[in-house]
């Protein structure tokens, strides 16, 4: 039997909007302040799509040419595109259609994934199964999610954590030992709903009423979640390194989901990881939610080193969470 082949990430590429909100805009348009923005979440600012004729699959779309730039291909040559997101364009088609068209992926099959924060590790794993299964030579990974869209801006608790985004990676067969090694993924149905977006779907349908109660807009019980999240990502990061036999001084970089910092340093701490091996930019971008971690790894590109252990970790709505140990098989 042939030895398994393991997907390695080939290529990463983003989108960033040029427009800030920052949490001085923000003091303007609800009751809150800088202060308690930085303390109790990190961040500082977030970028805001603005035009009115782009949404997810435009940042998308950017991200995913800018992966093909960076490795020399053409659309034609991906034949799998899987996108994750919330906020996809319209509930269907699916999203990642309109990136495959717009990238001239005229051989791909595409589809969206949703698993809220944690949409581009199950999206991650998912590639890699079919690249370790031979089905699938290059497979197109993306984040995006123009939470902008979901968010009611005079709701203080949740007005001030999210942003807009998109990061997008290729995964490709490893020549050597790097690759996505193990993951652990997890749901638990939260029918209790801390975190959902109540209308729009086929159980609430737009209607005037469901607009008049601003029901299309992002709900969240921070507190409910936040307990949750703090224990759950840290738990599966524990858990991957003892499976894999890892040590904090064999982990070159968590790379976490950027909800809140606090959440963040729980984990880090739990691992036994210093700071500075901690991928951090929420005080950037706030919660791109399924764009956080490929944004990471865009913007840490130039740190990281062939055969350097990342260990990727994120919670979200579902509830969704878990974490994936790979080795960085780029460059
Ligand atoms: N500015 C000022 N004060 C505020 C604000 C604000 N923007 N928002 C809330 N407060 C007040 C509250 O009213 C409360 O006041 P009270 O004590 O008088 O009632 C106080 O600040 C503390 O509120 P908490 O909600 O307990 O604050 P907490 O420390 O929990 O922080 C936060 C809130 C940042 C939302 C946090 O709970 C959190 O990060 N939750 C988890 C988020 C997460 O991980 N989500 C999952 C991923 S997202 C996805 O999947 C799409």
């Amino acid at each position: 039997m042939a030895e398994a082949t393991q997907a390695a990430i080939t290529a990463v590429g983003h989108y960033l909007p040029e427009n800030r909100l920052t949490n001085a805009d923000l003091e303007e348009m609800v009751e809150t302040n800088d202060e308690w923005i930085r303390t109790r979440t990190g961040i500082v600012e977030r970028r805001i799509l603005e035009d009115d004729d782009k949404a997810t699959a435009f940042m998308g779309a950017e991200a995913a040419k800018e992966v093909l730039e960076e490795r020399g291909i053409t659309g034609e040559e991906i034949d799998t595109i899987i996108l994750a997101t919330v906020t996809p364009d319209y509930l269907f088609p699916a999203t990642a259609c309109l990136v495959q068209k717009e990238i001239g992926a005229s051989n791909a099959y595409a589809f969206d994934l949703s698993a809220a924060c944690s949409g581009f590790l199950y999206a991650l794993t998912t590639g890699a199964n079919f690249i370790e299964s031979g089905r699938a030579e290059k497979v197109l990974v993306i984040g995006a999610d123009k939470m902008s869209s979901i968010i009611d801006y005079t709701d203080r608790s949740t007005c001030i954590l999210f942003g807009d985004g998109a990061g997008a990676v290729l995964l490709e067969a490893s020549e050597d030992e790097t690759g996505i090694i193990d993951y652990i993924h997890r749901s638990e149905g939260d029918t209790n709903l801390s975190l959902y977006q109540p209308a729009g779907g086929s159980l609430n349908p737009a209607s005037e009423q469901t607009v008049t109660e601003r029901l299309h807009y992002a709900k969240q019980d921070g507190r409910t979640v936040f307990k949750k999240a703090t224990v759950g990502m840290a738990d599966v990061s524990e858990e991957i390194m003892e499976k894999n036999d890892l040590t904090a001084d064999d982990v070159a970089w968590l790379v976490p989901h950027q909800a809140n910092l606090r959440i963040i340093n729980a984990t880090a701490n739990r691992m036994g990881l210093d700071s500075d091996k901690v991928m951090v930019n929420i005080d950037k971008y706030g919660n791109t939610t399924a764009a956080t971690i490929p944004l990471c790894l865009y913007d840490w590109k130039d740190k990281l080193e062939h055969g350097d252990n990342l260990i990727l970790a994120a919670f979200g709505g579902g509830y969704t969470w878990g974490s994936i140990y790979l080795k960085w098989g780029w460059k």
